[in-house]
């Protein structure tokens, strides 16, 4: 059995799309409107007194733009992005090696910052605080400990998963910024914008079609549209209308609102295996064949949004919005029914 899932869309392009279509400018960055401006604030005032940016960590789900953002905001500061990720880093060494390369300004990001391990955390500390980082050198009865100092440098943290941060390193970042999902007239405009930069006709009905189906992510929404772009060239004359986006994305299984099989599966098994819930997510991801940290990072949020399913204390649990997606009848629809 093989269904198409939003893993598969979520998938990151490769780097050479993801270059030319991912924006480079604060005024090319469309929608999370309040973020946008607060950052873009932090940044002139630190060019005004000529210092460099605070640390910032950025937070949300996968394909909204936090790794967009931190390449806006280096290049708005003038400085170097030196890329890196929580798990990457193995040792000390690796994240001394690391910082001691940074020039003055320069923006070290850390990509799943959650990831970082808890002994290479604290030698974060002093580095985020005190622009200063303490190594060992040498091993044994030779071993001493080197006060080195750094460049002023600005980390940026990005995560999907904020609340896995540590208190202490949480504390360390002066501006934290969580992004949201993005609603389909920004995702219209986005589309727009990609189908310009990847030379696809498309009308504004087709590009509003594939926003609306794009739980709410830039990614998405620009992996879908190269799929449309696809049926529209092999099936039809390659200009994208509603009727044609509506017709590739329906044998891409995306429903009319966007949800996709593995959402399904989740909702039926919820309402199915677990009789409506509430259930903890180690049993639904079994349940559905999935890791519990997808479920957690890419399924439930948007689902959640959209009101197909409720978060609570026992676990999760199904709405009778998501009963009617699936034409099904919950207990209390049924109740109601008999009153
Ligand atoms: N506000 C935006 N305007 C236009 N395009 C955007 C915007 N945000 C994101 N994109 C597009 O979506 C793609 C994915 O964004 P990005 O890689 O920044 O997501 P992310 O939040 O870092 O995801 P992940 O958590 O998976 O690393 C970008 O390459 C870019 O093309
Ligand atoms: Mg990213």
């Amino acid at each position: 059995m093989s269904h198409r899932m939003i893993s598969d869309v979520i998938a990151k392009p490769d780097a050479a799309l993801e270059m030319t279509l991912r924006p480079s400018l604060f005024s090319d960055f469309t929608g999370q409107p309040k973020v946008k401006e607060r950052l873009e604030i932090t940044v002139e005032a630190a060019r005004q007194r000529n210092e460099a940016l605070d640390h910032i960590l950025l937070s949300g789900p996968p394909g909204l733009g936090k790794t967009t953002l931190a390449n806006i905001l280096a290049k708005a500061m003038g400085g170097n992005l030196k890329s890196t990720s929580g798990p990457t880093i193995e040792k000390a060494a690796d994240l001394a090696g690391l910082l001691t390369n940074l020039e003055e300004g320069d923006v070290l990001f850390i990509d799943e910052i959650h990831r970082l391990q808890k002994t290479i955390e604290e030698y974060l500390y002093p580095a985020m605080e005190d622009f200063k980082l303490d190594i060992i050198i040498d091993q044994g009865p030779n071993a001493r400990s080197v006060r080195l100092n750094l460049p002023r440098f600005t980390l940026i943290g990005a995560t999907t998963r904020s609340g896995l941060l540590s208190a202490p390193l949480l504390t360390r970042f002066p501006v934290r910024e969580r992004l949201d999902y993005y609603d389909a007239q920004q995702l219209t405009k986005i589309v727009v914008r990609s189908a310009h930069l990847l030379n696809i006709e498309i009308e504004e009905a087709g590009a509003r079609e594939i926003a609306r189906r794009s739980r709410g992510t830039p990614r998405i929404c620009n992996n879908l549209l190269r799929r449309v772009r696809d049926y529209a060239q092999v099936k039809h004359d390659g200009r994208v209308t509603a009727g044609i986006a509506d017709r590739a994305l329906a044998i891409l299984e995306i429903d009319e609102n966007g949800l996709d099989e593995m959402d399904k599966r989740i909702l039926e098994a919820i309402i199915v295996k677990f009789g409506g819930g509430p259930v903890g997510v180690n049993s639904l991801a079994v349940a559905v064949g999935e890791e519990p940290d997808t479920l957690e990072e890419v399924y439930e949020p948007y689902l959640i949004m959209e009101g197909y399913l409720k978060r609570t204390p026992q676990g999760r649990v199904a709405t009778e919005l998501s009963y009617k997606k699936l034409g099904l009848k919950s207990a209390a629809g049924n109740q109601s029914s008999l009153l």
